[in-house]
């Protein structure tokens, strides 16, 4: 078949500081603004190649290789992902699609990919259709689209495509803040931030019982999601204030109450479900006597899932290594971590 176009980009997963969680009725609408730094070495690489069309038809025609194998369960995902937003892009009625994606990251490390992979993608997709409308469209405006188009395919996803840091959801005080777009917030960074390291401490890789999709809906029901909405809208006008200022004692205290708030939501939800393991509780406990006992700045969040994402300034490094590798190892899961840090944003690749 016929090659047409071929695009091929990196995009970073991210570390919300304020959580998202919890949706408004609509197309991916989160219930409170958050915030995350972007990293850098867990990324997804995704190349789309576009190809003449085998038959005249308006379906999609899509073969999407997962690490070099054909997947047919990311295909359905890619395929419903498209539905939503055919519309915006010709190109996917207009010729066959070949996807091959791959993560920098092991599939098994229970790191959520949807951030990384789902910006990639969108990333293409934008790229490719201007291409082919032969537009260049100005630089601030291809990256809220390829944010807004991130969105629609995973909500943390719309906030990886920004530099260092990215604040996603229409907040008060916040100009220019969209539930439709993330926006970049790099400006608002003091420089002790841009050298935070994030060792991620695999406590479990095992696949999660409960879905963020559904975890997300739980919180419709949830007793305590009005106060949780009010909260997160504080911790946000709080960490942007620490992370301007470079306080690090605030930004720890906001960044530790949001990763315990997301699991205390999970455990209270209605059905109830667990995400922690045991080992990530003990790390919890080691890493806050390490912290009372030194007062070196060294503080956790939790994604959806029972990893420890442990972050500190980069001046440090040296002695968190020893922590680390003297105390949190023992409890990772065969040891299993991951170096990454802060990082600036996607790039194309080819
Ligand atoms: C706990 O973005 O994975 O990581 O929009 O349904 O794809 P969908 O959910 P997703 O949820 C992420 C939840 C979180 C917090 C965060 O990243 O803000």
């Amino acid at each position: 078949m016929k090659e047409i176009k071929k695009v091929s980009w990196r995009s970073p997963s991210n570390i919300a500081l304020v959580k998202y969680w919890g949706k408004k009725s609509g197309m991916q609408i989160p219930a409170n603004p958050s915030i995350s730094f972007t990293l850098e070495h867990c990324y997804s690489e995704t190349t789309v190649t576009l190809l003449e069309k085998e038959r005249k038809s308006k379906d999609v025609e899509l073969r999407f290789y997962f690490d070099g194998k054909e997947n047919m369960a990311f295909r359905l995902r890619m395929l419903k992902f498209f539905d939503t937003v055919a519309k915006d892009f010709p190109l996917l009625q207009q010729y066959g699609l070949l996807i091959d994606s791959t993560n920098s990251f092991p599939h098994s490390s229970g790191i959520a990919s949807s951030a990384s992979a789902m910006s990639a993608l969108a990333i293409c997709l934008c790229d490719l259709q201007d291409q082919l409308d032969k537009k260049k469209t100005a630089k601030d405006k291809f990256w809220q689209q390829a944010s807004h188009y991130s969105r629609l395919g995973s909500g943390s996803a719309a906030r990886s495509v920004y530099p260092y840091l990215s604040e996603w959801g229409k907040a008060r005080g916040i100009k220019g803040s969209s539930d439709d777009h993330a926006i970049p917030f790099e400006k608002n960074l003091h420089k002790v931030f841009k050298t935070f390291q994030n060792t991620i401490l695999i406590a479990s890789s095992a696949e999660k019982k409960v879905s963020s999709r559904v975890g997300h809906s739980l919180m419709k029901t949830n007793p305590y999601a009005k106060t949780r909405y009010e909260q997160a809208n504080k911790n946000l006008a709080g960490v942007i204030s620490a992370l301007k200022k470079g306080d690090l004692e605030k930004f720890g205290t906001i960044v530790e109450e949001e990763a315990m708030t997301l699991h205390a939501l999970m455990m209270c939800s209605s059905p109830s479900f667990i995400l922690l393991a045991p080992s990530t509780l003990s790390m919890i406990e080691k890493i806050r006597r390490f912290r009372e006992e030194t007062k070196l700045p060294v503080f956790f969040t939790l994604d959806a899932g029972p990893n420890i994402h442990l972050l500190y300034p980069n001046t440090i490094k040296r002695k968190v290594d020893n922590f680390i590798y003297g105390q949190l190892e023992q409890h990772c899961e065969q040891g299993k971590m991951i170096h990454d840090n802060v990082g600036s944003g996607p790039f194309r690749v080819k």
